[in-house]
């Protein structure tokens, strides 16, 4: 069975690559999917998100990276996913969260959201937190992957 995890990534966190990790192992496929969001500014453009990704799970074989504009029921059908992958990490996720699952499960009856709990040191992690370390030149290698480590080093030069 073909699943679907779609966000914003700007950029991937460690919380993401747990949730990745864990959902390669419970589907034979999993589609990880960089929304292009005309809507907001991103530090990364989709494609240097989608590479960071990529460079991030190249060593889970059955992990896919893609980019997608629209709806995600749409993109999730044209791909024959049958389930949308979320991370929970706190409480506060839960309201937004469980909106998009009942807007998704109205659009498109077919497919199951799937919520996994955040592993727990990971669970104060966000993409906004780690560009906020990075621009006011904390540590960052404890939260995000190598690659985007080095992303965000040129960046912001200060970043540690
Ligand atoms: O990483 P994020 O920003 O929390 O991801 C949110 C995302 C991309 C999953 C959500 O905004 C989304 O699905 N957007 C695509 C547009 C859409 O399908 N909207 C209706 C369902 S909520």
């Amino acid at each position: 069975m073909i699943a679907l995890y779609p966000g914003s990534f700007d950029p991937i966190t460690f919380g993401h690559l747990d949730i990745i990790e864990r959902a390669s192992r419970l589907f034979s496929k999993v589609i990880v999917a960089v929304l292009k969001n005309p809507n907001k500014t991103p530090l990364f453009s989709p494609e240097q998100r989608q590479a960071q990704i990529s460079l991030s799970v190249a060593h889970l074989k059955n992990v896919e990276v893609d980019t997608f504009s629209g709806l995600t029921v749409a993109y999730a059908r044209q791909r024959g996913a049958k389930v949308i992958v979320r991370g929970l990490r706190v409480l506060s996720d839960f309201d937004v969260e469980l909106q998009m699952a009942h807007t998704n499960k109205l659009l498109a009856p077919e497919l199951e959201t799937l919520f996994l709990a955040t592993a727990s040191e990971h669970s104060f992690v966000s993409s906004s937190l780690v560009k906020e370390v990075a621009k006011l030149g904390g540590p960052i290698d404890h939260l995000v992957p190598p690659p985007v480590v080095q992303d965000l080093r040129e960046r912001f030069p200060l970043a540690g």
